[in-house]
């Protein structure tokens, strides 16, 4: 039996591990601790809220005490760490909150974690912390162009595979961190307490870095499911600067695949970067987008493209992220099982399938949030 904390379980990545785990190992008592911010949804979770290995307890991780009492309560031996807040363009706007939950909420977590591992006569024997982390901390890679061949071309990775990329560089566990957005900065500072507590007192943690996700269940304020609901209801699609900054696409069951192998057979103390080796411009992705919407719809393919609204860029865009998960690939034998192609049709008829999962959020309070930060660019 082990008891293990998912914290941030009812938001997107959340929900799929919560999921994957509480499904995987009926042996296991999973405990969800959300404080259910705009983000974290319950509905995510429906399919397993009533399985009897499954406990979801509604708090704020920064609220020390409470987060003491559940690691007693459930004698607690292991935790993934995913709360934060997780939205860039929110992080521009009120920054603290930023550093409140993903920097103090983290601390808080961390030393819960030491007192209560302590106090056990065992100590850290059979614990472990696994903090989720972001591409983002490494800060930008360049649009370089090797040889003068025009970007993307393709280029081998150390696995020997061969992928399409916008640049020669990659994101490598031993880059130091640059991170540019108040939200990278607070998940870069939350990455160095979790080593630090390793370093000072032991504490068996690892750190995984992964690059975007997308998939069921992701909030409608990220480019992707965003897009497939304006679309639907043929609305504006505000495309930030020119569209040529590129992103590392994962489905987001592979993410949760990794976390549970990572939790499982990762070396302690360790650094894992996750990616897909999936590198798209925003611009191509989301024609792809309009495409698979317009055909899934009926409608004709491609007749949504005069959605396209190029406005004014994000602050600090980052120009590239490009994941190099060779040694998560090499150490530990995984990598994405999913196409993109696959994953994205997948992931837009989901969309399509559950308006009403999408039409609870974006009506009411969130609609005017979107209104109001659309209005302001
Ligand atoms: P999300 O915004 O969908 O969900 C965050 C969850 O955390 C929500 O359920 C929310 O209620 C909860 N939460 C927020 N503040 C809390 C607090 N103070 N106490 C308790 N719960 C709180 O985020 P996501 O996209 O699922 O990301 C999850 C984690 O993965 C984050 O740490 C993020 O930095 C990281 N990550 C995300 C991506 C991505 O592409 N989405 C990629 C790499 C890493
Ligand atoms: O790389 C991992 C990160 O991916 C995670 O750590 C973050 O939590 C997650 O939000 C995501 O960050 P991004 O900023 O890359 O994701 P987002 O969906 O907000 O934007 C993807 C790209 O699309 C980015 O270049 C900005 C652009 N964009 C986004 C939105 C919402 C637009 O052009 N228009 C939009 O309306």
């Amino acid at each position: 039996m082990r008891n293990i904390i998912i914290t941030g379980g009812a938001g997107f990545i959340g929900s799929h591990v919560v999921r994957l785990f509480v499904n995987k190992y009926p042996d296991y008592h999973i405990i969800n601790v959300d404080k259910l911010t705009y983000a974290g949804n319950l509905a995510n979770l429906k399919d397993i809220e009533d399985k009897p290995n499954y406990t979801f307890v509604k708090a704020d991780i920064c609220d020390f005490e409470t987060i003491m009492g559940i690691f007693r309560k459930h004698n607690v031996d292991g935790v993934i760490h995913l709360a934060a807040e997780s939205h860039v363009d929110r992080s521009i706007k009120d920054p603290f909150t930023f550093a409140q939950t993903n920097v103090m909420g983290t601390l808080s977590m961390l030393q819960a974690a030491k007192l209560y591992w302590e106090s056990l006569p065992e100590k850290w024997e059979g614990k472990r912390f696994y903090h989720i982390s972001t591409d983002e901390v490494y800060g930008a890679l360049e649009m370089t162009d090797p040889d003068g061949i025009e970007p993307p071309f393709t280029t081998k990775a150390s696995s020997g595979k061969h992928h399409l990329a916008y640049g020669s560089k990659f994101f490598t566990e031993d880059l130091k961190y640059q991170p540019h957005s108040p939200y990278s900065a607070a998940k870069a500072s939350s990455d160095h307490f979790v080593r630090a507590f390793h370093d000072t007192y032991g504490m068996p943690t690892i750190v995984t870095n992964c690059s975007n996700n997308y998939g069921p269940y992701q909030f409608p304020e990220k480019l992707i499911p965003l897009f497939i609901n304006n679309i639907r209801h043929r609305k504006p699609l505000p495309v930030y600067g020119k569209g040529e900054n590129v992103r590392d696409w994962l489905f987001v069951e592979d993410h949760a695949r990794a976390i549970d192998l990572i939790f499982h057979k990762g070396t302690i103390a360790e650094t894992y970067n996750i990616g897909g080796f999936n590198e798209w411009k925003n611009i191509d992705i989301i024609k792809v987008v309009i495409n698979t919407v317009d055909r899934i719809l009926g409608r004709k393919e491609g007749e949504d493209m005069d959605l396209i609204t190029y406005v004014t860029d994000r602050a600090g865009h980052d120009m590239r992220y490009a994941i190099d998960s060779t040694k998560l690939q090499r150490e530990l034998g995984w990598e994405p099982s999913l196409q993109f192609e696959e994953g994205i049709e997948k992931t837009v008829r989901w969309y399509l399938d559950n308006q009403a999962w999408m039409d609870n959020i974006t009506s009411g309070e969130y609609e005017k949030y979107y209104e109001s930060m659309y209005a302001n660019r």
